[in-house]
């Protein structure tokens, strides 16, 4: 455990309980919560939604990591959240984001990389799923694969 002033990064996955025809308007609500929040506790990250599944990279104080995290868990927008990592990073993934999002992929490849991911994280390694979903929200948002993992 560090000083509140290290950084960490956060990868949860969980399930959808919105009904299929309103996921837009409610991806787009819980931006607009996480847009206005986060900064608040310099909380930084990406979203992703694919096929019923959420999957979320929150970084920032372990303390606002955490606490941003107590309160998604009490949504009732989605259910069985699981937390896939949790380790320390030298600096963020997605700095100049306080909510990214990761539109889904028209032709499906990283759906199918993404659900094969999440569809067995329960959970023959965690740590590699968590590693895994970084690396498709870092391809999807930035273009660029390359994670700065705890150097
Ligand atoms: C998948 C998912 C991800 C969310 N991510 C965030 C987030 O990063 N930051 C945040 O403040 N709220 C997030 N929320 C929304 C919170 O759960 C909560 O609804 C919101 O912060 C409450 O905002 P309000 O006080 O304006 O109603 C998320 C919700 C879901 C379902």
């Amino acid at each position: 455990m560090g000083t509140d002033s290290e950084l960490f990064s956060l990868v949860y996955f969980s399930r959808s309980t919105v009904e299929p025809r309103k996921v837009d308007a409610e991806i787009r609500s819980i931006l607009d919560s996480a847009r206005k929040k986060n900064p608040e506790y310099e909380v930084t990250g990406a979203l992703l939604f694919s096929r019923g599944f959420f999957a979320q990279v929150l970084e920032g104080s372990l303390t606002s990591v955490q606490s941003t995290l107590e309160k998604i868990r009490s949504d009732p927008r989605h259910t069985e959240i699981s937390v896939l990592s949790c380790r320390p990073i030298a600096k963020r993934n997605f700095a100049d984001w306080s909510m990214a999002y990761a539109e889904p992929d028209r032709d499906g490849t990283v759906s199918e990389r993404i659900n094969g991911i999440l569809e067995n994280a329960s959970c023959i390694d965690c740590d590699d799923a968590g590693s895994e979903v970084l690396s498709v929200l870092q391809m999807l948002i930035t273009g660029s694969e390359t994670i700065s993992s705890g150097t």
